[in-house]
């Protein structure tokens, strides 16, 4: 049968790593498809450095991507050039010239996802993204297929292999938060710009693909409440370590009565569950459906190889059903296109979860008494406290405090109000905790 033929958008990490995987694996991949799948063209910024990376190699390189998405012999466009801007202008025109798209771009598909698939779905083609969420792990292809007879009730991951990978070694190995970065860029794991690794953007770009299909719900990215790893202490992860909880930064997405929640923050989790255990770059997603319970996904969420298995399972599955009647192929977001739900997200003040407090106070009497009154007329329980003995010569101690489950716009009343007394030194540090059970 006559072979498909793919044009790469980028041959940088996950471009390489696809090319890579394709040439290696091209026998069974091309059993599995029915035809051979061949590269034909990539783009590149730098011509002469790919064209000595893959001299000899029968592939047209060009400095313009353009002659990629025009040419009339490509089937499938690879997008993997990362960015919003360029990429969106590539894919739309992609999908316009009648191409079926690939794409490892979770921040072009959290934020344009609604307008590029109503132009696939309007032209008939397909846009696969199984990248694009936790690298190597079939998440996409798992909460899209395979747990479609669910009602699905939550999905809280680690989906961000940079901030996992730099939370694990400076708690195991007590590295530098620098020195950890620059391992990871060197790895190809951070993101061209780190600070969305760091400030948790990445993982909210995933977690808003990962919600649109739990759901069926539209992207929603500009609704997603984002707080990164760069304000945490390794005094906070050292007691929630004595609390019995590990720090990760975790994607969270919750059907509940008034709405969705949608948030990304460093959360504390009991470290007996599984997912406390997920080190380095390794991610996780747990999903809970009504029917199955829960259910946990593992595996590498970065990296050339790990991602390329991803990128070339989108490629053969686009290979298999490109001729299938588009009606009748899995809808981009699982849901059909005219079945999408309006429920809100909710804002975060209005999210319900248990929480870590660490604060400062005067070794006085009476200081405890103003805390635990303030927290009472919050009606925010205590659930655990610890009281360091102060260090020698310090007048100041720590107090750590877990609450049981309140409503998030309470606990920030309970801090202002906690922060104004007079036995209280600086700011508290809140940060939230949830027990995954
Ligand atoms: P890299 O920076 O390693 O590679 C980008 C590639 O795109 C390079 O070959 C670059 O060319 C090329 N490129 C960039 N802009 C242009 C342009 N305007 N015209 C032509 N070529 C261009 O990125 P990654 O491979 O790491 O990431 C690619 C995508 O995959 C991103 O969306 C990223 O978020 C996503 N992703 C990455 C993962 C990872 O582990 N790295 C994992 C999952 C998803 P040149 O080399 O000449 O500069
Ligand atoms: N920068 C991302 C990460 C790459 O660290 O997880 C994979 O999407």
């Amino acid at each position: 049968m006559k072979p498909i033929n793919v044009g790469l958008l980028g041959l940088g990490t996950v471009g390489g790593g696809t090319l890579t995987v394709l040439r290696r694996n091209q026998a069974e991949i091309t059993r599995r498809a029915g035809r051979a799948i061949l590269v034909k063209m990539a783009a590149v910024r730098d011509l002469s450095k790919a064209q000595q990376l893959y001299a000899g190699e029968d592939i047209k390189i060009t400095t313009n991507p353009l002659e990629v998405v025009e040419n009339p012999e490509i089937d499938i466009v690879v997008e993997l050039i990362g960015g919003t801007d360029q990429a969106k202008a590539l894919v739309l025109k992609a999908i316009a010239n009648g191409k079926h798209v690939v794409t490892a771009n979770k921040a072009l598909l959290a934020m344009h996802g609604n307008e590029i698939f109503a132009a696939a779905q309007a032209k008939g083609v397909m846009v696969a993204f199984e990248a694009a969420v936790a690298g190597g792990i079939p998440i996409i292809k798992a909460v899209r297929e395979g747990l479609s007879a669910n009602r699905i009730e939550w999905v809280a991951g680690i989906i961000n292999g940079t901030t996992n990978f730099i939370l694990t070694e400076m708690r195991d190995k007590g590295l530098a938060f620098d020195t950890v970065l620059a391992e990871a860029q060197r790895l190809g794991y951070a993101e061209s710009d780190p600070t969305f690794d760091i400030e948790g953007v990445d993982a909210a770009h995933k977690l808003t693909i990962l919600a649109a299909i739990a759901f069926g719900i539209p992207m929603q990215f500009d609704k997603a409440y984002t707080e990164g790893i760069s304000n945490l202490t390794k005094e906070d992860i050292q007691y929630a370590e004595e609390l019995g909880y590990r720090i990760k930064l975790l994607g969270i997405t919750k059907r509940v009565a008034q709405g969705i929640e949608l948030r990304v923050h460093p959360t504390l989790i009991p470290t007996k569950r599984l997912i406390a255990n997920v080190e380095g770059v390794m991610n996780a997603v747990l999903v809970k459906g009504d029917a199955v319970g829960a259910t946990l996904y593992y595996g590498r969420g970065a990296g050339a190889e790990p991602t390329a298995s991803a990128v070339v399972a989108d490629l053969v599955d686009v290979t298999r059903m490109h001729t299938a009647d588009p009606e009748h192929r899995v809808p981009h977001l699982a849901f059909q296109p005219d079945a999408l739900s309006d429920e809100p997200i909710l804002p975060m003040s209005e999210v319900r979860t248990a929480y870590y407090l660490r604060m400062r106070a005067f070794d006085k009497p009476g200081v405890l008494a103003d805390i635990t009154r303030i927290l009472a007329d919050m009606e925010i329980s205590i659930d655990a406290m610890i009281q360091k003995e102060p260090d020698e010569g310090q007048e100041q101690v720590d107090i750590i405090m877990l609450t049981h489950v309140t409503v998030e716009k309470n606990v920030n009343q309970a801090i202002n109000k906690i922060e104004g007394l007079s036995t209280i030194s600086g700011k508290v540090t809140r940060l939230r905790l949830e027990t995954l059970g």
